[in-house]
């Protein structure tokens, strides 16, 4: 196509799909999944309950017969793991997570493949994670829950308290409209590939920083800040050196996403339980220097806390280093990619966009 036009740029405002899965409101700041508002969703129910509300459209289940079959999958996923170790051998959790789900195979059924996808993505990322820290993977048990068993495999040892913030953590990252992970995912589905592809193209988009990689470079941030004093000359700083704040601003969102709330929530409650948190006082100090510094700069685009900002904070406190981040997110947002899959797979229809050709054309003889 070469007819004139709006600049090609990130496909801002366009519908791609219609979805059940779940609707960003970023005027109002409302999140809802499958029916609920996020708020009634994180922290309250289980991730294996909202498995079950993103797939159970398109597949019968509940979160009884999700919590089985995640449970057996993970004990699969634990003895392939001698058989894909070099993929885990990779510096990057994201690297590891993507070549070590390209080795999965689809099920026959559509359960059983969403089963052995999300419980291999957790099996795999605890393995690599703890690898990176010198220590041999740890055994699934698949009568605990899904988060708490993950929590377990991550950090080493049971802690209730701690899971449960981590818990609350994949039900509200679980899924998000069409973000850019879901999309590709979409898109692959679209062709008729198959669910293992899908989510190994989703992964690869949500490594990248400007979508699933910022919560580690927040707390790199909050680390250089060091104390809430010296937070307006550090960011004054980094943005006169054209750098962004990482965790704040969104696509969609123009006041603060719903989900950096729900995590705040949910690491004060931590605190309350008697767990040390060690960023919380100092990530509240510099969110609110950062947006009044951006509301300065950008009158008209309010740029807020995203759900990354306190995505650090909540996973430093859950007791994970921050190259788990990356992976951790994945392992929740696995959830919503597999339930668009099978939606888009439903309508049968190919995404097939087009662009606006700005190159030379050969002369006409
Ligand atoms: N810090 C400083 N400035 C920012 C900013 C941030 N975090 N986010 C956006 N801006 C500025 C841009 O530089 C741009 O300024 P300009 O118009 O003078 O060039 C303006 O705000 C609009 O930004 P734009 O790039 O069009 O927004 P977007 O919708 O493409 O970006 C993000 C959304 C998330 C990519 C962006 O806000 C960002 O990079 N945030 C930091 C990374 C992050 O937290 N990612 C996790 C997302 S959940």
């Amino acid at each position: 196509m070469s007819e004139s036009g709006p600049p090609a740029t990130g496909l801002e405002g366009l519908v791609v799909s219609e979805t059940r899965l779940s609707d960003v409101d970023g005027e109002r700041g409302r999140l809802v999944i499958a029916g609920s508002d996020i708020e009634a969703l994180a922290g309250v129910v289980s991730f294996e309950e909202v498995c079950a509300r993103l797939w159970s459209p398109f597949v019968a289940c509940d979160a009884v017969r999700i919590r089985h079959a995640l449970g057996a999958a993970r004990e699969r996923a634990f003895e392939r793991l001698s058989a894909i170790h070099i993929a885990l051998e990779a510096r990057d959790g994201m690297d590891a997570l993507r070549t070590s789900v390209s080795h999965l195979q689809p099920a026959e059924e559509a359960l059983a493949t969403n089963a052995q996808l999300t419980a291999a993505m957790g099996v795999f990322a605890a393995a690599w994670y703890r690898r990176t820290r010198g220590l041999a993977p740890l055994r699934p048990d698949p009568s605990l829950p899904y988060a708490a068993d993950l929590h377990r495999m991550l950090i080493g040892e049971r802690d209730p308290a701690r899971a449960e913030a981590f818990e609350c953590y994949l039900v509200t990252v679980s899924d998000h409209g069409i973000n850019a992970s879901t999309l590709v995912a979409r898109v692959i589905a679209s062709t008729g590939s198959d669910a293992v592809s899908s989510v190994v193209g989703a992964i690869g988009a949500l490594k990248g920083p400007l979508h699933g990689g910022a919560p580690g470079p927040v707390l790199d941030m909050l680390d250089a800040i060091g104390s809430a004093e010296n937070a307006v000359a550090w960011l004054e700083g980094e943005l006169r050196a054209g750098g962004r704040i990482m965790g704040m601003g969104h696509r969609i969102y123009r006041v603060r996403d719903p989900r950096a709330a729900l995590l705040e929530r949910a690491v004060e409650h931590l605190e309350r339980a008697g767990v040390r948190t060690a960023r919380l006082a100092l990530a509240r100090a510099v969110e609110r220097a950062a947006e009044d510094m951006l509301r300065k700069r950008h009158p008209d685009r309010p740029l807020c806390a995203n759900v990354e900002f306190y995505t650090a904070i909540l996973l430093d406190a859950v007791g994970l280093e921050r190259n788990a981040f990356p992976p951790a997110f994945a392992c929740g947002r696995v959830a919503g990619w597999l339930g668009h899959f099978l939606e888009q797979r439903a309508t049968g229809r190919l995404i097939r966009p087009s662009s606006r050709y700005v190159g030379p054309f050969p002369e006409r003889a």
